[in-house]
């Protein structure tokens, strides 16, 4: 996703398993791309876009101290499940889901991968209006993060995330925080109006 060089060193975070850790994200996207491309010829592309990232040496270190972990690779790997992350951002609602039971789902064409954690967020929306669909795979021996999204949420998180508002003073905070939860809601009512086109459309 980014050009980011790593420390590939035995003093990185991740001691040797870096290559590894890239195969293993390969193979989810790779995955993922097949899909893609079977649901093509039926002209429904379920993912908008599709990012993929291996946290990089400073914000695992970071996060390590933030968490009062020693920053060894068994933190990194062991105790910290996002050092492979991979983002699915989907049209509609329900290719979210879709693309949910491919992963973990048993039967021919599946994945198959252990599903170690899931925390919906697009059910039970925080309660900033965050949105998303988290999962926690483990896949080879690694864990690897998934966020599964639509793009409507995409939008949303993205935006919150570059105001930094975090730091506004007083009164202003709660306004704000109002504010984007309101359109968080708002999206999200656009996002299940928009499915039901789209059923509408499908039925002909
Ligand atoms: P982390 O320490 O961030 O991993 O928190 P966590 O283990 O409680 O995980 P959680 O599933 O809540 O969130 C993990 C990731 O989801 C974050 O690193 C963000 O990418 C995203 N995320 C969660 N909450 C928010 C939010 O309120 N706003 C935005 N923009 N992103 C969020
Ligand atoms: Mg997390």
């Amino acid at each position: 996703m980014t050009a980011e060089i790593y420390n590939r060193g035995q003093d990185s975070i991740y001691g040797g398993h870096l290559s590894e850790m890239e195969d293993v994200m390969q193979e989810v996207v790779d995955n993922i791309q097949k899909l893609r491309d079977e649901k093509k010829s039926e002209d429904a592309d379920p993912v908008e876009h599709l990012l993929y990232r291996i946290k990089s040496e400073d914000s695992m270190r970071e996060k390590c101290r933030r968490r009062g972990l020693p920053e060894t690779t068994e933190s990194a790997l062991g105790e910290l499940t996002d050092s492979i992350g991979i983002r699915v951002v989907c049209p509609f609602l329900d290719q979210v889901y879709m693309i949910r039971d491919y992963l973990v789902g048993r039967t021919e064409g599946c994945c198959g991968y252990e599903l170690v954690e899931e925390k919906d967020y697009i059910r039970h929306a925080k309660p900033n209006g965050y949105r998303s669909l988290h999962m926690i795979l483990r896949v080879r021996g690694y864990y690897v993060e998934a966020q599964l999204r639509t793009i409507s949420m995409d939008t949303w998180a993205a935006l919150e995330h570059q105001l930094k508002y975090k730091k506004a003073l007083g009164g202003n905070l709660e306004l704000i925080t109002k504010e984007l939860k309101r359109c968080a809601d708002e999206l999200a009512s656009t996002d299940v109006s928009m499915q039901t086109i789209r059923n509408m459309v499908q039925r002909g």
